[in-house]
């Protein structure tokens, strides 16, 4: 079966053919990021209209570097939320598109549990229970997984998202955007315990997050300091080491709770290298396994979105698999 899969949720413009479950004939990528990095962050009108123009051609260059054409596509995934509306609109409008036109079966994909099969695609023997950590730049959540298809919410954060405090962080400070890649590499110069910085509930027994307060200590520890050089290296590898801190701890505490011994992390702050490298270090003490998708998947991208579009379909082709229902829905929940 060969499903073409398609990623609009935010600022990336992705599509992707996935042979069956799990065998990627290709996963094209547009970052929209050159479009945004002026402002700073993601302007949703800029990326809607970025999308809109670039989603022929990521898609003819998908199924191009697969060798394959449309009329031979089995499915359709497409992401349908949470993410952007207007960015959800041009997928979803795009997908349904193709669908009528090739007489193909279309199946919404919720970009969380996306991320979640990011893993799935790379990790043959990955098998539920497990918790999972979804990290990017719009969530931060505890999720605990019995089986595919089935999961509780266990914590969330209560404000801003674990990569939405490194890219505010980073345009405070003039670093660029988005800021989690730049603030990953530039840490690795910095001295991780020069300042100390807490994430709000990092001492509490609980699944929560927050992350608003920590930014603003981040930012009044500049303001408050003569800044050389080196210190802005110390302050974000500083602020770095509480993310990666309060993320391993509070994952590791829903692992021992639920007594589940796998763990999965996915979304793009789990492409941070001191993250990957503390959490598989901290679950080897405890004996439990950490499942991490290969960088490029971590971050957006849309084979995720067929590996997740095809569970589904086959096990239950009914679900969201009509071009009349199949509707966006920004804040739709995992
Ligand atoms: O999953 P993703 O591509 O898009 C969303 O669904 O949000 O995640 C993007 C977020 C951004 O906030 C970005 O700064 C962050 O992931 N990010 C990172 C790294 N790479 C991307 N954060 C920390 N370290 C990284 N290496
Ligand atoms: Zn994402």
């Amino acid at each position: 079966m060969y499903v073409l899969g398609i990623e609009t949720s935010c600022d990336d413009t992705c599509c992707a053919v996935l042979k069956d479950d799990r065998q990627i004939l290709s996963s094209v990528v547009s970052s929209q990021v050159d479009f945004h990095r002026k402002y700073g962050g993601v302007v949703p009108e800029v990326a809607s209209r970025k999308h809109l123009e670039l989603l022929p051609w990521v898609t003819q260059e998908a199924l191009s570097r697969a060798k394959i054409g449309l009329e031979t596509m089995d499915l359709i995934a497409v992401t349908m939320g949470p993410g952007l509306m207007g960015s959800l609109l041009m997928g979803t409008c795009w997908a349904k598109s193709l669908a009528l036109c090739f007489n193909v079966p279309i199946v919404g994909v919720n970009h969380l549990e996306g991320h979640l099969f990011a893993a799935y695609l790379e990790h043959q023997n990955l098998a539920p229970p497990f918790v999972a950590l979804i990290a990017s730049g719009g969530h931060t959540e505890l999720i605990a997984v019995k089986e595919w298809g089935t999961y509780h919410l266990l914590g969330r954060t209560r404000d801003d998202a674990a990569g939405e405090a490194f890219d505010k962080i980073a345009k405070f400070l003039g670093l660029g955007y988005p800021g989690g890649p730049i603030i990953d590499l530039l840490s690795q110069e910095g001295n991780p315990s020069r300042f100390v910085f807490k994430a709000g509930f990092e001492d509490e027994d609980n699944f929560e997050f927050s992350f608003s307060g920590l930014k603003t200590a981040v930012i009044r520890a500049y303001q408050s300091l003569e800044i050389g050089p080196g210190d802005i290296k110390d302050l974000i590898a500083s602020f770095q080491e509480s993310v990666v801190r309060v993320l391993t701890k509070k994952t590791i505490f829903a692992a021992k709770k639920l007594n589940f011994k796998k763990i999965v992390v996915g979304g793009g702050v789990a492409a941070n290298r001191a993250l990957r490298k503390r959490l598989q270090e901290e679950a080897q003490k405890e004996g439990l396994e950490v499942y991490l998708p290969s960088k490029s998947f971590c971050t957006d991208n849309a084979a995720m979105v067929a590996a997740c579009g095809y569970f589904h379909f086959v096990r239950n082709p009914q679900r969201y698999f009509s071009v009349k229902t199949l509707e966006p829905d920004p804040k739709l929940g995992i």
